[in-house]
């Protein structure tokens, strides 16, 4: 058994759950058309498929699909806070989460409240929130990860698109996964990544983007050390945020010989391989990647109980964060491992053709009143836009 440091009483993950865009694209659609091999996908970016929004989905109606599973199985009496985390958000004042709030009928004495940093920023929701639960174990909150990854077309970021939401509870005596109160934590401005006003997609430089992720994770790393953090080999397995799952393969390696660690090329893959299974299927979901990681990891045949995990987030622009928790005893019946399979399974595959009408259609989603056709098969939908309000409601309306 590992030794490690908790806070007292044990904050961490309760609950956790996942939704993302109802279509896929395979991507040796996106090959044929940039005339390269599939491999280049497949096996270079380690991708093999990228979730689509249907026409009446964005962060939002992901973001409520994800949390209405956590709210259902807990009720809502404990909630204090939410926090939504997003980097393609759909208001420049309001929060995403007040349409969440208002979708999932929670209380009105909880706060709520958006958080932007690229990628990184559900990781600090989370450090947010086991500080507010540490303050008040009575207390819950609900973090929420939506984000919907867009990069200008026929560019060579285009095949590491994707979307999907992770919604996760965090609690006092957690089911699942609890914190250590080590964290490491690194920023420094970088132009790798960044979506000016103006833009609906995201600019990137993509080659810089790599080595400065690669920093960031060894400067997070170094810091999560110093303040107690478990040695290298002290972790069973690390969840890297994934914008396509080969970046997580080209970090562990760098970091790993950074530090000088003897573990072999095939042990060190091997620590990040049953991460990459969701993502790999879903492609980039920005602030959700990570937490997708350790999704995949949980729902994998090897049983975790007792193992300690360490967490290596980045967001663009840049700032990164190094934490680990350990795995709860129990923590399998908290899962929804069948259910999760089956969502990505359940996804409608589309062409080329249908992709890129898809993306056209949701560019011009907020420039016009309109009504969206009625497309997803989630719990929730985006109905259009009235007057510059975006309108939300259950499917079942
Ligand atoms: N079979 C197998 N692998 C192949 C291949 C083939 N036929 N053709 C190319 N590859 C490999 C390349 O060798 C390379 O692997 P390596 O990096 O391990 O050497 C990989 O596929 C990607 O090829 P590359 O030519 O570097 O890709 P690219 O110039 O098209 O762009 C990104 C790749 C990631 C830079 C681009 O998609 C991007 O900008 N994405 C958005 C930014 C991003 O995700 N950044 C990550 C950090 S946040």
């Amino acid at each position: 058994m590992n030794t490690y440091q908790t806070s007292s009483p044990a904050v961490g993950i309760d609950d956790i759950a996942f939704a993302t865009g109802a279509n896929r694209i395979d991507l040796a659609e996106l090959a044929g058309r940039f005339g390269v091999e599939p491999a280049k996908y497949y096996v270079g970016l380690g991708q093999s498929e990228m979730s689509v929004p249907a026409a009446d989905e964005d962060i939002v109606t992901m973001a409520a699909a994800a949390a209405a599973p956590i709210i259902e199985r807990h009720g809502s009496g404990r909630l204090r806070t939410v926090l939504f985390a997003t980097e393609s958000g759909i208001d420049q004042s309001k929060s995403a989460g007040v349409y969440v709030h208002r979708l999932l009928g929670l209380p009105q004495a909880v706060r709520v409240v958006e958080l932007k940093q690229a990628c990184y920023s559900a990781t600090a929701a989370l450090q947010f929130a086991a500080a507010l639960v540490a303050r008040n174990p009575e207390e819950t909150v609900l973090v929420i990860a939506s984000d919907v990854a867009r990069y200008e077309l026929h560019s060579n970021a285009e095949p590491t698109q994707g979307a999907g939401a992770v919604a996760m509870l965090v609690a006092a005596d957690p089911a699942i996964l609890e914190l250590e109160t080590a964290t490491g934590v690194y920023t420094q401005d970088v132009m790798d990544f960044w979506r000016p006003n103006h833009s609906a997609t995201a600019i990137v430089d993509g080659k810089l983007s790599i080595s400065a992720y690669q920093d960031a994770i060894e400067g997070a790393w170094a810091d999560y050390r110093s303040r107690g953090g478990a040695d290298f080999s002290e972790v069973d397995h690390f969840c890297y945020h994934q914008p396509f799952t080969k970046m997580a393969i080209k970090a562990h390696r760098h970091l790993a010989k950074s530090l000088g660690s003897e573990r072999t090329q095939e042990e060190l893959d091997a620590q990040i391989e049953p991460t990459t299974g969701y993502n790999r299927r879903i492609g980039n979901s920005y602030t959700a990647s990570v937490y997708l990681a350790l999704l995949a990891l949980l729902d994998g045949d090897e049983d975790l109980t007792g193992r300690r995990i360490a967490f290596l987030s980045y967001g663009s622009g840049a700032v990164a964060e190094c934490f680990s928790g350990i795995v709860r005893p129990g923590y399998r019946s908290a899962l929804r491992s069948d259910a999760n399979r089956a969502q990505l399974d359940a996804r409608t595959v589309v062409d080329d053709a249908r992709y890129l009408q898809l993306l056209e259609d949701a560019a011009s989603a907020d420039v016009h009143d309109s009504d969206r056709p009625r497309e997803t098969g989630a719990p929730f939908r985006f109905a259009g836009v009235v007057g510059d309000r975006r309108q939300y409601e259950p499917t079942s309306a």
